[in-house]
């Protein structure tokens, strides 16, 4: 079989090597052979992988960067839409799907010579219901928000691809966010960003604008060895917490985020069984994954995820993490996000997530580690917070909010003493700062030792890297 694995784009190389090692551990290795294609010179935002259909099982449990795992279905030489339609038609959707489940149909190009997408993502849609209604005598629904089934075209210029969607929703939905701060970062896209960073779990982690806590729970996750798709396989429950911290957490939203808090979806499934559109993975809704052999590997993976879940879990109070945010309802966020995501509160992580201006953290680790943070883009986020929820901001290192300009002389002045303050008090770290704003080593005012182009979305960024000078050693930071 052959799959397509999409993922943030820059983010390609860290996940080949991601998934090699996952092809690598033994209980998948046991189900057989991967093979990877090396990750491509520019950024196509995924990675293709051929191997039995276990890589779809091992993938959407283990694999922290993916956004999906496509099956490819076809991929044929096309110059109309009628070509397309033909090669979808001649697909034997009768053994993957049932004409009583909803579908919804996907479609992206690049430099395809047709002039209406719309029109070939309706012909793919036309086609499979075609068969399907020839074949078993009915046609599957379609429903765009939570279908059954997602099929998903790519075209070039030349050829078309049909995938079957394995994962269902994005896999950047791990099942532990039950709202989204101000700005939070994609859970894969921050899981990649962290690979970067190449954070090992013995060394101390510090996120100083840690919103949401993508960072810090991601890094808990992987630090434990927890698989990234643990909840949504229904290995983990998200904690319902008691009713007093659910209305703590409610009034959190809201005050940081007037709009409506998104709706929580809840990951169920604890096998392989045609599971709802809002659980678990799409491959559960696909019947070739519903076959007693297949069946009987998800279980297999399941088992070894349920002990490295508990042997994570008993190694918690060994992380040595940190976070703080100006915002004190983002605190409250993310203690209920660390809670949520099935970690231990008493893991010692949570005493170290508080409400202080980045301006005056100090670490609280003897040792230096690695600093990680997406600081506010000025024009899609301004500080809210305090205890009333006012602009102005309450507790320790209290001051005005920040203006919503990025190149306003505030904002400046912001950076340029925070440059200040990691030199005098993060000597020796490795500080990894996500950003759309490529000036800002001449804001903080030092020299970065690396720079890696990403994507947040459509949103163009560079992940910067500074090695802070040790007391007693030369480096590149200025
Ligand atoms: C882009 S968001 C970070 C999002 C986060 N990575 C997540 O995934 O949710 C930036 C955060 O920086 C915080 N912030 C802004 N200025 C700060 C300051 N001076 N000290 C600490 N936090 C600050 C904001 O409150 C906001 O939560």
């Amino acid at each position: 079989m052959k799959f397509f694995i999409v993922c943030p784009r820059g983010l390609e190389i860290p996940l080949a090597e991601e998934l090699k090692e996952i092809s690598e551990r033994s209980e998948v290795k046991a189900l057989g052979a991967w093979v990877i294609d090396p990750p491509p010179l520019n950024n196509t935002g995924g990675l293709g992988v051929a191997g039995p259909m276990s890589v779809a099982l091992a993938i959407n449990l283990h694999s922290r960067i993916a956004s999906r795992c496509l099956l490819q279905m076809t991929h044929v030489a096309y110059r109309k839409e009628d070509d397309i339609y033909k090669a979808a038609r001649s697909l034997s959707w009768e053994d993957w799907i049932t004409p009583d489940q909803t579908m919804r149909v996907d479609l992206t190009a690049h430099r395809s010579p047709l002039t209406s997408l719309n029109f070939v993502t309706l012909r793919i849609k036309d086609a499979v219901c075609d068969r399907l209604r020839e074949v078993k005598g009915a046609r599957p629904n379609i429903d765009t928000e939570l279908p059954d089934v997602r099929v998903q075209a790519h075209l070039t210029a030349t050829h078309a691809t049909v995938y079957l969607d394995t994962s269902g929703q994005s896999l950047f939905k791990r099942g532990w966010r039950d709202d989204k701060g101000a700005a939070p970062l994609k859970e894969n896209l921050a899981a990649g960003i962290l690979a970067l960073t190449g954070w090992k779990p013995e060394q101390p982690l510090f996120d100083p604008m840690c919103g949401s806590g993508t960072f810090l729970i991601e890094a808990a996750y992987r630090g434990l060895g927890i698989p990234s798709g643990s909840i949504r396989a229904g290995l983990m429950n998200p904690q319902q917490d008691a009713a007093q911290s659910a209305q703590d957490h409610n009034q959190a939203v809201k005050s940081a985020d007037k709009s409506e808090p998104s709706k929580f979806t809840r990951y169920r499934p604890t096998r392989v069984d045609l599971v709802g559109a809002d659980q678990g993975f799409g491959f559960q809704r696909l019947k070739p994954f519903n076959t007693p052999d297949l069946k009987k590997q998800w279980d297999g993976l399941c088992i070894v995820a349920k002990k490295n879940i508990e042997q994570g879990l008993a190694n918690a109070n060994k992380l040595k993490m940190a976070a703080c945010d100006i915002n004190e309802n983002m605190i409250t966020i993310v203690k209920n996000n660390w809670k949520r995501a099935g970690l231990p509160a008493q893991s010692g992580v949570l005493s170290n997530v508080r409400q202080i201006d980045a301006l005056v953290a100090k670490s609280p680790f003897a040792e230096p580690g690695v600093m990680l943070f997406n600081p506010p883009y000025g024009e899609r986020l301004e500080i809210k917070g305090g205890r009333d929820g006012s602009e102005r901001v309450k507790g320790r290192g209290a001051r005005d909010a920040l203006p919503k300009n990025n190149n306003s002389p505030e904002f400046m002045e912001f950076l340029n003493q925070f440059g200040k303050h990691l030199k005098d008090n993060f000597q020796g770290w490795q500080v990894d700062v996500l950003t759309a704003d490529m000036g800002l080593p001449g804001q903080v005012r030092m020299k970065e030792s690396k720079r890696t182009p990403l994507f947040n979305g459509p949103l163009e960024c560079r992940l910067f890297r500074f090695d802070m000078k040790r007391p007693d050693a030369s480096s590149s930071a200025s």
